[in-house]
């Protein structure tokens, strides 16, 4: 298969150069498309790389009927519905990492120009004119620098003030204090960081909660005189606030790298002295587009040939070596799925995965998406991935429970799934005894050995002679090779109600199935599909 990839923002030649290495991947590069264009173009397409210039809004998404990935090559998602893309199982891959320095060293250099005036003293003098007095400076040694937001660049710019002997004070109400205290940052509440900052920089995510989240209140808090700085996204300050607590002198100056609306039109903050700015370059180095072009293209590679990625963001990142300890698992996982979901007539209520023995403490997030896959596809059909299958199961009102235990009784590891519907449980029980040997061991109270590949008849039956005999017989006459067969019972006693479980060649059509179901002795069985 040749998957293609658009790219739709420009991108290092580094990161082309590695799709383009690759012999199953052909890359267009169309820049500037409107969202109309972009929706005729995408539906040829099995990855989609961005910047932040591209929109990939739910209509977009909507066209991409072959989109399996989209790229963003840098930080912020916000210019991607991610729902959208989750809800139709296309992950989301960012390089969150490969421009965190270029943007910290920007907002010192923002912050410094701002405080010393440097764009407007250079415009004068390179206009001719040699003015020392109106370009009084401030010293930002000793000053107090507000950080909100403190994740990957707020915390580098908070480490690079302190070089330059600023005070530094933050607000992230999802940072440990452990955290801040490993970076010296004294944490602290959103208002004291408003109202003893000389100079506030904001380095948050553009989303709902943060929208606006320095508005007119927020200014009205704070010091007169202060600085403030966003290279972070456009809409996180009220630019028509900030606009007016700079008129009235609250606020001494800005330096903004952002905008509510790029390219910025008609703004008047860009028509006042006071502000310094820049047109969205805070990761324009070429080091980090370097960095960020090569993660875009590993990750989309990755994703495209079904690798595990390190930066999803509808997806857990899972280490390397984690993903090869659960691959049997997420395997045994989506089989499993599919088997106790074919063991139940009624709706789902909960679905319950426990892992036992080596398998608790692990990552096992992955083997949970695979046994909701494998629940769901037998449930909707094909078209289910890890990406979609947790939002399409709670979607229907599953509830989803994973718990964990080191003990196990004769295994190493054990994987436990339980359907609750209506008036039903249904559990299996599986195990891998190596990368390649995976089994369900355990169906209901039933000990079973069952390889969970291509087509499996399970059935009940009474523990009496003849019976097994009849099914032996009704299968060859219709020409249906048994590969593989395993006779169980709850007690090792005779009599009783035992399980069979019948690996066969070919498919057995619903009339052989029923056929068996009439047999003497036969309770019920139920034919199902494993694949490869
Ligand atoms: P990050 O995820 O590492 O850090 C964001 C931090 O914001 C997190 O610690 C989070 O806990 C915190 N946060 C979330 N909501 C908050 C709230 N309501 N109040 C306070 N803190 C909150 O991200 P990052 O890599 O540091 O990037 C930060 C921002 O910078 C993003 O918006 C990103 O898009 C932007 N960025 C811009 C440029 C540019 O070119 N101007 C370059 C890179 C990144
Ligand atoms: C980002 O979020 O990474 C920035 O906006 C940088 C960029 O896209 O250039």
């Amino acid at each position: 298969m040749v998957y293609r990839v658009l790219i739709s923002d420009n991108i290092s030649e580094e990161g082309v150069k590695l799709l383009r290495r690759e012999k199953d991947i052909k890359v267009d590069i169309k820049t500037g498309l409107s969202e109309e264009e972009l929706i005729e173009t995408l539906g040829d397409y099995h990855g989609l790389i961005v910047r932040s210039q591209t929109k990939v809004t739910r209509k977009v998404i909507e066209s991409g009927v072959n989109l399996r990935v989209i790229g963003r090559a840098g930080v912020g998602v916000d210019n991607i519905d991610v729902e959208a893309a989750t809800e139709r199982g296309i992950v989301v891959v960012n390089a969150p990492e490969g421009n965190t320095v270029s943007a910290a060293e920007h907002t010192i250099a923002m912050l410094l120009s701002l405080l010393r005036k440097i764009p407007s003293a250079n415009e004068s003098l390179k206009r001719g004119e040699w003015d020392r007095k109106r370009f009084m400076g401030v010293e930002f040694r000793g000053k107090t620098l507000g950080i909100i937001g403190l994740g990957r660049i707020g915390s580098l710019v908070a480490s690079k003030a302190m070089g330059l002997e600023m005070k530094v004070l933050a607000y992230d109400p999802f940072i440990t204090k452990e955290r801040a205290r490993e970076l010296g940052v004294p944490l602290t509440s959103l208002q004291e960081v408003i109202m003893k900052s000389d100079f506030l920089t904001v380095h948050t995510p553009l989303t709902k909660n943060t929208y606006h989240l320095i508005d007119e209140e927020k200014f009205s808090m704070m010091r007169r005189g202060v600085y403030i700085v966003n290279c972070a996204r456009g809409g996180v300050i009220d630019e028509k606030a900030l606009y007016e607590a700079i008129k009235s002198g609250k606020v001494a100056g800005a330096a903004l790298d952002v905008f509510e609306e790029e390219p910025p039109r008609n703004s008047p903050l860009l028509e006042l002295e006071e502000v310094v700015v820049t047109p969205h370059i805070a990761a324009s180095t070429v080091e980090a587009q370097k960095s960020v072009g090569v993660i875009i293209a590993e990750e989309v590679i990755s994703a495209l040939k079904g690798l595990p990625v390190r930066n999803a963001v509808n997806l857990p990142s899972i280490k390397a070596e984690d993903y090869e300890f659960i691959r049997p698992f997420m395997f045994l996982g989506e089989k499993m799925g599919r088997l106790v979901a074919s063991l139940v007539d009624s709706e789902i209520n909960e679905v319950n995965v426990k892992y036992y023995g080596t398998l608790s403490g692990r990552d096992t997030e992955y083997v949970t998406r695979s046994v909701l896959k494998g629940i769901m596809e037998h449930i909707l059909g094909s078209g289910i991935n890890l990406v979609s299958a947790p939002m399409i199961a709670e979607s229907r009102g599953i509830k989803i429970v994973e718990s964990s235990t080191s003990e196990t009784d004769n295994y190493t590891n054990l994987l436990e799934v339980v359907l609750r519907g209506k008036n039903v449980e249904r559990k299996v029980l599986g195990t891998s005894f190596g990368k390649q040997d995976v089994r369900v061991i355990k169906i209901g109270d039933y000990n079973v050995d069952l390889i969970p590949k291509g087509h499996v008849i399970i059935s009940l039956h009474e523990d009496r002679p003849g019976v097994i005999g009849r099914v032996g017989t009704l299968l060859g006459q219709n020409n249906i090779n048994i590969a593989r067969m395993h006779v169980g019972r709850i007690v090792d006693e005779p009599g009783g109600i035992a399980i069979m479980v019948l690996s066969i060649d070919n498919p057995p059509s619903e009339e052989v199935i029923s056929s068996m179901e009439k047999l003497e002795g036969i309770i019920n069985a139920i034919h199902i599909y494993f694949g490869g």
